[in-house]
C-alpha cells in the first residue's frame, strides 16, 4: 500500500463546483472565472451561483436575498453565550461553539440547503456580537434592507459602508467562498460521509481552518506587516526569517505555483482601503515583502496567497486581526455545504487506511512486573 503524505493529489470526490489551475494561477467556480465574479458579482448572486450551480434570474436572486436576511438574528441562548464567553476566547473557538449551539437549537426538519442558508446567514452575527461585546460596545442587530456583505460591515462599525468598502467586503467574501478540496472542506466531508447533520460538519470544517497553515495565515500576514513596520525594514525582516528556516506567513500554496489569483485581485483593494483608512504605510510594507519574497522564494514556486493581502483590507473594514480566519469561515460555509450536499448526492463513507509500523504479538505484562 503506498503511503501518501498529506493525501497530497488524491482525489476524494468528483465536483462541478470549483476548478482550480494552480501552473496558471486561475479559478473558477462552477466555470466562471474568479476576476469577472469579484469584480461584478456580490455575496448573495455567487453563493447562489455555488450552491444552485448557475446564476440565478433576479426572481430567485431577491429570493435568496430574503432567505439569507431573514435568518441573520441568533436565538437567544447563543446570544447570552456570547455575552457571557471570555472576552479573550479564541474567536475561531468562539464561532465553532455558537455554530454548534445553533445546531441543538435547530430542531426543524428543513432541507440541507435550508440549513446551510440559514447557518450562512448567522454566522456574520455571531462574529459581529463577539467582536462588539469584547470592545466593550453595544451589539448592533441586523438589518434586513441591507445586503449580506453591507450588514456583516454594518454589524462591525455600527454603520453603513463606503462603496469602496462595500465592494471590497463582497470581493473578499466571494474570493473566500470556495476553493475545490482542502483541509476543511475535506474535513467536513468526512463528517458527512457518515450521515451526520451538517452543522457538525460545518464546526468540523470551523477546527481546521482554524490553524495557521490553513485559515489563521491571514492574521499571521498582517501581524508580519505591523511588526516590520517601515518598508526599508522589509528586505531584512524577510530574509532573518528565512535564514532561520522560518516561513513567511501568506506565501506557498500546495496547487498555486504562481500568484494566487485571489491575491492579485485582494491586492488591489488592499492598495485602495489602506489609501481611505489612512494606513498605507502597511500596504508599502506588504508591497515590499511581497518583492523580496518573490525575489527569494519565486523560483521555488512560493508566492503571495489569498491570504497575504486579505488581513490588510478585513482590517481595513474593522476587524481585529485575530477574527480574520472567522470572516473566511463566514465566506468558506458556502463552499463547505455546497461541497456536502454534492458528496452527499452519491455518498461513501471515506474511511482510509493506516499502515501500521509497530509490533504485534507483544505478551501482557501485569502491572508490578513492568519495569
Ligand atoms: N515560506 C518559506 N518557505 C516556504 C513557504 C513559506 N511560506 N511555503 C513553503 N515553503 C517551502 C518549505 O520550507 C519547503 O522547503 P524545502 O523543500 O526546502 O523543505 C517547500 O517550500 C515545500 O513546502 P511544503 O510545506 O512541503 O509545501 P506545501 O505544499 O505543503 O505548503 C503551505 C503549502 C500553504 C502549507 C505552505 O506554503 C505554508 O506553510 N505557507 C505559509 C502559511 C500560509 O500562508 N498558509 C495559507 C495557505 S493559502 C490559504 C488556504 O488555503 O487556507
Amino acid at each position: 500500500m503506498e503511503l501518501r503524505k498529506g493525501l497530497e493529489d488524491i482525489a476524494v470526490k468528483e465536483t462541478s463546483i470549483t476548478y482550480i489551475d494552480g501552473e496558471l494561477g486561475r479559478l473558477y467556480y462552477r466555470g466562471y472565472s474568479i476576476f469577472d465574479l469579484a469584480e461584478f458579482s456580490n455575496f448573495e448572486e455567487t453563493a447562489y451561483l455555488i450552491w444552485y450551480g448557475k446564476l440565478p434570474n433576479r426572481e430567485e436572486l431577491s429570493e435568496i436575498r430574503e432567505k439569507l436576511a431573514s435568518k441573520r438574528e441568533l436565538p437567544p441562548s447563543v446570544t447570552k453565550y456570547l455575552m457571557e464567553i471570555k472576552k479573550d476566547s479564541n474567536p475561531m473557538d468562539v464561532l465553532r461553539t455558537a455554530v454548534s449551539m445553533l445546531g441543538v437549537e435547530d430542531t426543524d426538519n428543513s432541507s440541507i440547503m435550508e440549513k446551510s442558508i440559514s447557518i450562512t446567514s448567522k454566522i456574520p452575527t455571531i462574529i459581529a456580537y463577539f467582536l462588539r461585546l469584547r470592545r466593550g460596545e453595544d451589539i448592533v442587530h441586523p438589518d434586513e434592507s441591507l445586503s449580506h456583505a453591507e450588514n456583516f460591515y454594518y454589524m462591525v462599525n455600527g454603520k453603513r459602508p463606503s462603496d469602496l468598502e462595500s465592494k471590497a467586503m463582497n470581493a473578499a467574501l466571494i474570493l473566500h467562498m470556495d476553493h475545490e478540496m482542502n483541509a476543511s472542506t475535506f474535513a467536513c466531508l468526512v463528517v458527512a460521509s457518515t450521515l451526520s447533520d451538517i452543522y457538525s460538519s460545518v464546526v468540523a470544517g470551523i477546527s481546521a481552518l482554524k490553524g495557521p497553515l490553513h485559515g489563521g495565515a491571514n492574521s499571521e500576514a498582517l501581524k508580519q506587516f505591523m511588526e516590520i513596520g517601515d518598508k526599508e525594514k522589509a528586505e531584512e525582516y524577510v530574509l532573518s526569517k528565512l535564514t532561520k528556516g522560518e516561513r513567511l506567513m501568506g506565501f506557498g500554496h500546495r496547487i498555486y505555483k504562481t500568484y494566487d489569483p485571489r491575491a492579485k485581485i485582494l491586492k488591489g483593494y488592499a492598495e485602495g482601503i489602506t489609501k481611505e483608512k489612512g494606513i498605507y504605510n502597511l500596504y508599502e510594507v506588504a508591497q515590499k515583502v511581497e518583492e523580496v519574497g518573490v525575489k527569494y522564494l519565486g523560483s521555488k514556486g512560493i508566492y503571495p496567497n489569498v491570504d497575504f493581502y486579505s488581513g490588510l483590507v478585513f482590517y481595513s473594514l474593522g476587524f481585529d486581526a485575530d477574527m480574520f480566519p472567522t470572516i473566511f469561515a463566514s465566506a468558506r460555509v458556502v463552499g463547505w455545504t455546497a461541497h456536502v450536499m454534492e458528496y452527499l448526492r452519491n455518498n461513501r463513507l471515506i474511511r482510509p487506511k493506516a499502515i501500521y509500523v509497530g509490533e504485534i504479538g507483544r505478551k501482557y505484562v501485569p502491572i508490578d512486573d513492568r519495569q
